[in-house]
């Protein structure tokens, strides 16, 4: 497979410990200077990005807007490159889960990714065909004439060095509605997502093809399992790294194949498997406006493509007692047309991603899947991923008590060993620890 691979020297850098403890304004402070945000950029991460006029033209019936948290999950080595990964998503522990599973992999040298040429399928059914065979051989002779008037519908495409890349023919013989044959026409679509072009593509070529072969052209539309864009991640990790203050390292590489181990062999797992992968891919897909429904559709076909749900990872161990692991999956996304420059905040994304390719936030997105099936994989195997969970939900209740600074950190990890993660027990132990400092006890200050 033609896998190419980026390869860009920055002098940034992802790495921030205790990232995560900094006050709201200095994490995006930090982020703002690494990614040399102007200050128009920094407002539109303060006001949600998007204007109502804005929204008004995006969709139809517009009458609000909806805000999600917008973050960014640090530690990333990609290719050699820092990364600092842009993510939108509503569900607690994703970001947190991924940073870390980021640190864990820096150990290895980060991440290794790859991507293939962006080529996405569009498909025309044809039917009222007497002879599928003869249709096939009338299409495949006329493939120049196919790619002329292909071309003709995306001069933009082209003049970008995309275009028209071949074209394969599918009889399926035996339908409920009668023998049909599908034409998937391949198109090179750049650094667009690729939907509007390859489906005006489609609809360009469909009468020439209702012409050629005497067949009625019924759907005109790509496919979302989109195969031939492909991107991979690689990582390596050793076990010293992994090892818990209650796991030796090697328990832990042990949990994490037992764990891989039970979605090769079962869908029900693997559904699971695959939908931890897909909250980062689908957070970064969101923040920088890419279709992730479409990535979604592509990448659970992807997973069944050999007739049985399997997971999107693979995770070994090599003869040194090293983790290794892969992710390969369909990602189809562009850092062109649609929401991705529409809408201002998928801009600030792309500009913090600093990508400079489709493929480059492809490979970008597989290393951020792979990492957050690394961390969901061994927090699954070792303590589960509820303490994780509750650490972060003890966090949000000593805040929403009052709790500030310091505070946050003790008054959290007093919540979640006493198992009592609640707002009125917040408060009390907010109440003792000032006054235990001031000898006075006072309410929250900020609650
Ligand atoms: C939760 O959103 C995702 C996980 O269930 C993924 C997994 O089980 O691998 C933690």
């Amino acid at each position: 497979m033609a896998f190419s691979m980026s390869h860009v020297m920055s002098s940034r850098t992802s790495r921030y410990p205790g990232f995560y403890r900094l006050p709201l304004e200095a994490r995006a402070r930090w982020v703002a200077e690494q990614a040399g945000l102007t200050l128009e950029e920094q407002m539109l991460l303060t006001n949600g990005g998007l204007t109502l006029e804005e929204a008004d033209h995006m969709v139809e019936n517009v009458i609000g807007r909806f805000a999600l948290p917008f973050a960014v999950a640090v530690n990333f080595q990609v290719n050699g490159r820092e990364v600092l990964v842009p993510m939108v998503i509503e569900e607690p522990s994703v970001v947190a889960a991924l940073s870390h599973a980021a640190r864990l992999a820096r150990a290895g040298g980060g991440f290794l990714a790859g991507s293939e040429e962006p080529i996405m399928r569009g498909q025309i059914q044809v039917m009222d065909l007497s002879d599928l065979s003869v249709a096939a051989r009338v299409i495949e002779e006329h493939t120049e004439a196919i790619r002329a008037v292909a071309e003709a519908a995306t001069p933009s495409i082209v003049a970008r060095g995309g275009g028209f890349r071949g074209l394969e023919v599918v009889p399926f013989p035996a339908t409920p509605v009668g023998p049909m044959l599908v034409v998937h026409l391949l198109y090179d679509v750049r650094d667009a997502m690729g939907a509007n072009a390859v489906n005006a593509v489609c609809e360009a070529v469909a009468p020439l093809i209702a012409g050629i072969t005497g067949g009625r052209v019924v759907l005109r539309i790509l496919s979302n399992l989109a195969d031939r864009r492909r991107a991979w991640a690689e990582v390596r990790i050793p076990p010293e790294a992994l090892a818990t203050p209650d796991f030796p390292g090697d328990e832990v590489i042990r949990g994490i194949l037992e764990a891989q181990a039970l979605a090769e062999v079962d869908p029900y797992r693997a559904a699971t498997h695959n939908k931890g992968i897909m909250n980062g891919i689908d957070a970064v897909a969101l923040a920088t406006g890419n279709d992730w429904r479409a990535l979604e559709a592509g990448a659970h076909a992807y997973a069944a493509r050999d007739g049985r749900y399997r997971p999107l990872t693979r995770w070994w161990r090599d003869e040194s007692g090293v983790l290794g692991g892969r992710i390969e999956l369909p990602l189809a996304v562009g850092i062109v047309g649609g929401a991705t420059q529409a809408h201002p905040l998928a801009r600030v994304a792309l500009k913090i991603l600093n990508v400079s390719s489709a493929g480059e936030l492809a490979e970008i997105m597989a290393a951020v899947g792979l990492a957050q099936n690394l961390a969901a994989l061994r927090a699954l195997a070792t303590e589960g991923i509820q303490r994780g969970h509750m650490a972060l939900h003890a966090r949000q209740i000593a805040m929403a008590a009052g709790a500030a600074g310091e505070e946050i950190d003790r008054i959290a990890e007093r919540l979640v060993a006493e198992r009592n993660i609640r707002l009125a027990r917040a408060r009390e132990l907010l109440r003792e620890l000032r006054g235990s400092i001031t000898g006075e006890p006072r309410e929250g200050a900020h609650g």
